[in-house]
Order: C-alpha cells, then structure tokens, then sequence
C-alpha cells in the first residue's frame, strides 16, 4: 500500500494553521522575531501578502511557548472596535479553556459587551470598569510569563483614520501602570510598511512609533527553501521526484513563484493534480498544463494586464514582446533601459539594427495607460506587481530559431 495523504491536505497555498510537516525554517526572520518578543516592547511584522507572515509568528510563538491570543483587525473593522475584538479574542471559549481563565470575570467582560458594547469616544475610560483593563487582568492573572496580543492583517484598519487612532491611544495606554503591570505585548502584523512613519506624522501620537520595534521585512523564501517545500511535498504524495529532475522542478517553480510562499503552495498544488491525473507519474510535460492552471487559479488579471501590452505584428510591436521578454528575466527589483538594450544584444542578437533601438520610449509606454505594467521614477522602471512577473514567467517564451518571443494563449 502507498501511503500518499491528499494534496490538500499538504499544499495548503491559504491555510492559517500552520501544518508542521511542511513548514520550512526561516531562521533569520524567526530569530529576529524571537528577540523582539522578549524585548519589552510592542513588535511590527511587515510584508507582501502571502509572504509567510502568519505561519512565520505562530511557528515562533508556538515553538517558544508564548502565551498569546490572536486578534483580526478585519474583524475590528467589522466591529468598529479593536477594543472589543481583542477582548472577544482573550474571553473566546477555546482560549478560556486553554489557558484556565478565570471564570468569573471572563463573565463580566461578555456582560459588557452584550450590553451593547464599547461607545467609546478618543478619551479613553480607564476606570475599573474598562472592558481591556478586564480583559488584559483575566488574561494576565491566568499565567505568570510575558503573554503576546498579535494585531494582524492590520492592512485591514489602516485606511480608517479612527481605528488607527485607537490603536495608538491602546498603545499609549500600555504604559498606565495598571496595564503594564499585566506584561502583555503586542505584535502588529500587516502589509504596509509605512505604518511608524504614519504614527510618527500623526498628531498627538508621536511617541507610539517609539514603541514599537519593527523588525526585518518578512520576503520570499530563497531557493533553497522553494526546494524543501518541493521536496517534502512531492514526498508526502508519494510521488517520486529526484536528483536532477528535482533541481530542475524546484528551479522552475521557485523562478515563476518569485519564492512567495503560498505561490509556490498553489503551484504544487495545480502541478500535483496535474501529476494525479498521470497516473501519479511526474513528467516535465506537465509543467506546461500545471502553469495553465495556476493561472486561471490566481492571475486572471494580472494576464490581462500583460496581453494588452503584448503586440501582435510589425517590427516594432515585435521589439516591445521582446522588451517584455527580457523583463520576465531580470533578478534585479530595478532596471533601467540600458539594462533590457544589452538583454535584447545578448538574446535576440540577429534583430539588432544599427540605429537606435528605442526601448526607452518602450519602456516608457509599458509605465502608461488604464493598466501599467510598470512603475517608473526617473530613468528607473520597476515591475508594478509581483503577480505580473509570475505572469510574464509562466507565458512568454523565447522561440531560439526565429529569435521571437511568444506567447501562450490560454482564454481567461
Ligand atoms: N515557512 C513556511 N513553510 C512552508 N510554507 C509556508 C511557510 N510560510 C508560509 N507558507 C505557505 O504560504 C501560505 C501563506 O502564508 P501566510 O503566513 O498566510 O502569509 P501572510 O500572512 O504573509 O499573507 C501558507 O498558507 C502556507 O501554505
Ligand atoms: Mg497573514
């Protein structure tokens, strides 16, 4: 008997928990979350969505036996209170039970809310009765180690000026002594990145951005961990992927995923089903149905966006798919047009005319319209997003022999 789980039980491209069997260790970002969480001050954690943010805190926390309850700052901003989810988050059953509350007083805080909940003005009430005090009494006396309140998605509030302003006003007031006495930290996680720089610019808050401590951006994983994910994948599945094959399957995926983990997650996922359908049997034919399917799953639009650049005929038009080209193919975050004309020399060298190419005002109108492909500062261009490479990875290849470049169709 093959003992093989189900595919989705191991590539989990949008699962919260984390699943240990295919956890990659990230020890430089675990590490500097690790010393932040034992500093005595509030955390930030930033990045790309699907970057790993959530199973990088809850491994650490987990593995560090950190008490700690996790607030959604979506769910605040359902509520229009973080107050109250932060609350709701420390008296939730599963918490009450885990961490052995005190009963009572878990009674008097749910009393509070259902009695219509916070009305609270920016002037905090830190009288006894403060719902938070209650909540950050019951969850403090239930353990005597520093406990960790996790903000996440904080993307979420972050356009609303009055929830930010609550959570710096709950920052501040950490301080009192009545609450810092209760030794519990916060750790903020979201996508922006301009969030000290929007408390510090803020009235009146200045002083929040001083106490948080921002750690590293969390990115992609490098290619090395695209490999163990491969790997402890395919191993799971019990499908047999090895040496070179390998290398090369794992060089592919971690070249059109950027190494943004869930992409990688939903690549394995799509090329498994693939490998299912073949009897379980990997062949590198597939990759080209696995790469469709992962399209249709996640880059509709950013597909789109790269076909109403894509030219269809003339020299020009050519000139600008092969512009496309070579931006599929550079590692650097920034390029310049000097950059792709030396690509297009060392590609494509028997379309090289002795005039000039032209690829600035190429690139220039890549960086125009409703649906830019790029960003552009100066003379330097930038891709616009990260779905758009993957995109332009996955479809665009270079035909060697007629020195052009095409593009897979596919109807979206
Ligand atoms: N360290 C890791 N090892 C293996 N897979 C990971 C790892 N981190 C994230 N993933 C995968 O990526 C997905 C997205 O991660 P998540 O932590 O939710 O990202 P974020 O919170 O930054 O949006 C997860 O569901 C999981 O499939
Ligand atoms: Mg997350």
């Amino acid at each position: 008997m093959i003992n093989r789980k189900n595919i989705t039980e191991v590539f989990t491209p949008r699962q919260s928990e984390v699943n240990d069997d295919m956890y990659v260790e990230r020890p430089r970002h675990e590490k500097a979350l690790k010393r932040a969480l034992n500093r005595n001050s509030h955390s930030l954690v930033f990045g790309e969505s699907g970057n790993g943010k959530s199973w990088l805190y809850k491994k650490v926390l987990s593995e560090n036996s950190i008490p700690h309850v996790i607030a959604n700052c979506a769910n605040a901003s359902r509520l229009k209170s973080i107050t109250q989810e932060i609350c709701n988050c420390i008296i939730e059953p599963g918490t009450v039970n885990k961490l052995g509350f005190n009963e009572e007083k878990v009674a008097e805080i749910n009393a509070y809310f259902a009695k219509g909940g916070l009305k609270h003005n920016s002037n905090y009430d830190i009288a006894q009765e403060e719902p938070l005090l209650k909540a950050f009494r019951v969850f403090h006396e239930s353990n005597d180690s520093k406990k960790i309140i996790v903000l996440d998605n904080l993307e979420s509030i972050f356009d609303s000026v009055e929830l930010m302003n609550e959570l710096a006003d709950i920052i501040i007031l950490l301080d009192d002594e009545r609450y810092s006495t209760c030794n519990i930290n916060f750790l903020i996680v979201g996508v922006p990145s301009g969030v000290l720089q929007y408390f510090s610019e803020t009235k009146n808050v200045e002083s929040v951005s001083n106490r948080i401590n921002e750690i590293d951006k969390v990115v992609g994983l490098d290619s090395g961990q695209v490999m163990e994910i491969v790997k402890k994948g395919f191993d799971q599945l019990a499908i047999k992927i090895t040496g070179e094959k390998l290398i090369q399957l794992a060089r592919q995926v971690y070249f059109i995923t950027l190494g943004i983990p869930q992409r990688v997650h939903e690549y394995c996922e799509s090329l498994a089903y693939e490998i299912e359908d073949n009897d379980w049997k990997y062949e590198r034919s597939l990759w080209t149905k696995a790469n469709i399917q992962w399209l249709k799953q996640g880059l509709r639009q950013s597909y789109n966006v790269i076909d109403c650049h894509w030219g269809n005929r003339s020299t020009a038009v050519a000139r600008k798919n092969q512009v496309i080209y070579c931006i599929g193919n550079i590692s650097t975050h920034q390029f310049d047009s000097k950059k792709i004309d030396a690509m297009i020399r060392v590609e494509f060298p028997s379309t090289i005319p002795k005039t000039n190419m032209g690829i600035g005002s190429i690139l220039s109108k890549l960086s125009e319209g409703t649906t830019p492909l790029l960003n552009k500062s100066d003379n330097n261009y930038s891709i616009r997003d990260p779905r758009f490479l993957m995109c332009i990875r996955t479809v665009i290849y270079k035909d060697a022999s007629k020195q052009t470049v095409i593009k897979k169709n596919f109807k979206v």
